[in-house]
């Protein structure tokens, strides 16, 4: 039965069953059960011990997280009480542990006498993750299991770790091969029969006696984590109850323990990773391209223009062990694009994160050409040629020729019409948008673009292969900029706008920053090349509408030949051989007399107005996306913000954070800027819709 522990007898010994699919969650009836069954084994003469074990694919994912949003229900079952009693049983209690073992699930296994995990398990305490901290005993159980150090990586890491290295750190004793259940059984019972003093987490001594010495461990990794950290309460937190286990007795540090994850569960940041921790899993779920739809097998790949997305595309498709044969229109290109791509593999095996033999695979899977004959077997093609319609239309028509009937038509086109390309093609239905992010061998990000003709098996093709690739695709359909481009266009004009009434480049930056984005509108666009979206812009001046208010900021900024730090200077101005921005006044009086140019009085821009003038209008394009039917859920673009550009995790995607925020606040807010500013910042039909009815983007369902 489902959400249940079954008790079975293995003679003297009890086992009991996590039953709770699909991760044998520990919800409050779980809890209570576990309580409960541990009383009864304990009160019961014939068992000399007792094996947990789980049901189904796993041993225990931990705490049911959906329960996290409401408070506990009255009387709920104390999981940490639960646990001390587990390990205080006088008889023996081993943990069988297959498949995995996480948060509460792992805890449960750390209060056991013994843990013993199948090949392939995997371990860990990734509460952190879901911005909490493992609340069961785990900061203090650890560290005496394994040592203060190995601990903090573990805890404050949130990984889960192959069996093979919870043996080795020691938070798992034995991997085994055989039958696990019939092993721990054999191994509980050899226990209660040695009658030797049953090996308790929380009474361990040695490793913080080891790292009492040393109290400097504690600064030493938070200076440490300080970088991947920055913005999060959950790390810290977990660092500093850690250091309770040397500093408190263990009932006290328990107690600690409890208080802190309380606080934190309770916490916008936590709401807002497990928001992300379900937005992820959401993804996948397309509602008429259901589960089952067959998606077409993909062996093998092709890529039409190996620049800069295209060769890191080939490396993606590589990496997960795909062949790959790439396209170029010349030798020279060719050669320059593969050099770029052995380059980017020597340099990670520079770092120690890839051996050379792993190097000399991925490259022996590459298979460079210039003769479109050569693609013929591929289930795939991706086109990362110029951004330019005509070429486009050029590159589907000759893949259309030579590709097998059945291969998928993929392009990575940031700006154009994919119905315009698919319509060069005879095969429509099988064309495709696979928007990745550069770096595409990095970023995780794919935003999948379904055209007007896109199957459903094409659209479950590229999903999949979404995954293979160890990314996460999100559904967008067809509009200019997509999804995220769409909506950082809000963001950026705004930032211009604000530079010609008072603002200046470093300032913009170090508020963004500081509201947790990886850097500002103008490190990033320095970084990322200030030509790119100037040619753009040129290519569409003709047809700009004139009523719109349009800042030439950065149009002269290139006239000038600063494209970022691929010329030494763009908003800032670089150090030879540095990628420190450093604030330049000619910058300042370029925009000074823009503003003086338009007419307009700069005047002092407060820090705190920065945040609603970029982010409101974000959201506001959110809203028009979703009411255009361009993304399936508000969820989905906060996955597409989270993963492609950075937006902090613990504030869970911008359409989350705005309903934190408040809709009727940031509807407000948007009216007011409206008026002041004008068209580009008018509120959307849907916020204005969601904020009357005192609802969220969470509540929207098209
Ligand atoms: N609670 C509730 N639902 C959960 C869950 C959990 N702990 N873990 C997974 N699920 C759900 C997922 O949302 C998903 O649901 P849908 O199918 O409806 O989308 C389903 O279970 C399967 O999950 P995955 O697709 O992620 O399955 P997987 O096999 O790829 O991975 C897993 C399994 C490694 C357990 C992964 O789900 C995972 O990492 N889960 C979270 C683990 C975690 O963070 N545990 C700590 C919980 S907090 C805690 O335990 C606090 C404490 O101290 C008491
Ligand atoms: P790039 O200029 O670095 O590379 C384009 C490559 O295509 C060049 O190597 C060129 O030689 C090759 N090419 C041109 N014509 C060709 C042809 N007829 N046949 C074969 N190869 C040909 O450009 P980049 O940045 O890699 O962009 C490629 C595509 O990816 C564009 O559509 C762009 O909009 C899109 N994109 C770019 C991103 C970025 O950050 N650079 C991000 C996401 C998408």
């Amino acid at each position: 039965m489902p959400g249940s522990i079954a008790l079975e007898r293995r003679g003297d010994v009890a086992l009991l069953r996590l039953d709770n699919p699909p991760v044998n969650g520990l919800s409050f009836a779980m809890r209570a059960a576990l309580g409960e069954r541990m009383v009864e084994v304990l009160a019961d003469d014939s068992v000399a011990a007792v094996v947990v074990c789980g049901a189904g694919r796993m041993f225990c994912g931990g705490a049911d997280i959906r329960e996290f949003s409401a408070p506990p229900p009255p009387g709920a079952a104390h999981l940490p009480a639960i646990l001390d009693d587990v390990e205080a049983s006088p008889k023996p209690v081993v943990a069988a542990i297959h498949g995995v073992a996480a948060g509460g699930g792992m805890e449960l296994a750390l209060a056991c006498h013994m843990r013993l995990a199948a090949p392939g398990t995997r371990l860990g305490l990734p509460e952190v993750t879901l911005g909490i901290l493992p609340g069961a005993g785990g900061t203090q159980r650890m560290p005496r299991l394994i040592g203060v150090e190995a601990a903090l990586d573990v805890i404050v890491g949130g990984k889960l770790h192959p069996v093979e290295k919870a043996v080795a750190l020691g938070f798992a004793d034995e991997r085994v091969e055989g039958d696990l259940e019939e092993t721990a059984v054999a191994r509980a019972r050899d226990l209660a029969a040695s009658g030797a003093p049953l090996r308790r987490a929380s009474q361990l001594t040695e490793h913080l006696e080891a790292a009492r010495g040393r109290p400097e461990i504690f600064d030493e990794f938070r200076k440490k984590m300080a970088k991947r950290a920055r913005g999060f309460d959950a790390p810290y937190a977990c660092v500093d109850c850690v250091e309770t286990a040397l500093t408190l007795p263990y009932p006290e540090a328990l107690k600690n323990e409890r208080t802190v994850f309380q606080r934190l569960r309770a916490s916008d940041q936590s709401a807002a990773q497990r928001h992300a921790f379900f937005a992820e899993r959401e993804v996948a779920k397309i509602p008429d391209v259901p589960k089952d739809t067959p998606a077409r097998p993909v062996a093998s790949a092709a890529v039409v223009g190996c620049g800069t997305m295209g060769g890191g595309i080939a490396m993606s498709l590589a990496n997960a062990g795909l062949p790959v044969t790439v396209l170029e229109s010349s030798q020279e290109a060719l050669d320059r694009g593969l050099a770029t791509v052995r380059k980017n593999y020597a340099a990670t095996v520079s770092k120690g994160r890839l051996s050379q033999a792993e190097m000399d695979a991925r490259l022996a899977r590459i298979t460079p050409t210039l003769d479109y004959a050569d693609l013929g077997a591929a289930d795939i093609a991706v086109e990362a040629v110029f951004e330019e319609m005509p070429l486009k239309k050029e590159v589907f028509a000759r893949l259309d020729r030579v590709c097998k009937p059945d291969a998928v038509l993929a392009t990575n086109t940031s700006t154009l019409d994919v119905d315009a390309i698919a319509a060069a093609t005879s095969r429509p239905e099988q064309v495709v948008g696979t928007h990745f992010f550069s770096p595409a061998n990095v970023m995780r990000l794919m935003e999948n673009v379904r055209g007007a003709h896109t199957s459903p098996e094409t659209i479950a093709t590229v999903m999949k292969l979404s995954k293979t690739l160890g990314k996460i695709g999100v559904l967008v359909g067809v509009c200019d900029g997509f999804v995220g481009n769409r909506m950082l266009y809000a963001y950026r004009r705004q930032a211009d706008f604000l530079l010609e009434e008072g603002a200046l480049p470093p300032q913009i930056d170090r508020v963004v920053y500081d509201f947790g984005m990886p850097m500002g509108p103008y490190q990033m666009n320095d970084l990322t090349g200030l030509d790119v979206s100037w040619r753009v812009r040129k290519a569409q001046a003709a047809t700009r509408p004139a009523h719109l208010r349009y800042s030439p900021i950065a149009d002269r900024v290139c006239e000038m030949g600063r494209y970022g730090q691929k010329t030494g200077a763009g908003w800032y101005r670089y150090e030879p051989g540095s990628r420190t921005p450093i604030p330049d006044p000619v910058i300042d009086q370029l925009i000074a007399g823009v503003s003086a140019e338009l007419g307009i009085e700069r005047r002092a821009v407060s820090d705190d107005e920065i945040v609603p003038r970029l982010f409101y209008p974000l959201v506001n394009e959110g809203a028009k996306i979703l009411d255009e039917g361009l993304a399936l859920r508000a969820s989905d673009i906060d996955v597409i913000w989270m993963h492609g550009y950075g937006f902090p995790r613990y504030r869970g995607g911008p359409m989350f954070w705005a309903d934190l925020v408040g809709l009727r606040t940031i509807y407000d807010t948007m009216s007011r800027l409206h008026d002041e500013h004008g068209e580009w910042l008018e509120p959307a039909p849907l916020l204005k819709r969601l904020a009357d009815q005192g609802k969220g983007f969470a509540d929207w369902a098209k």
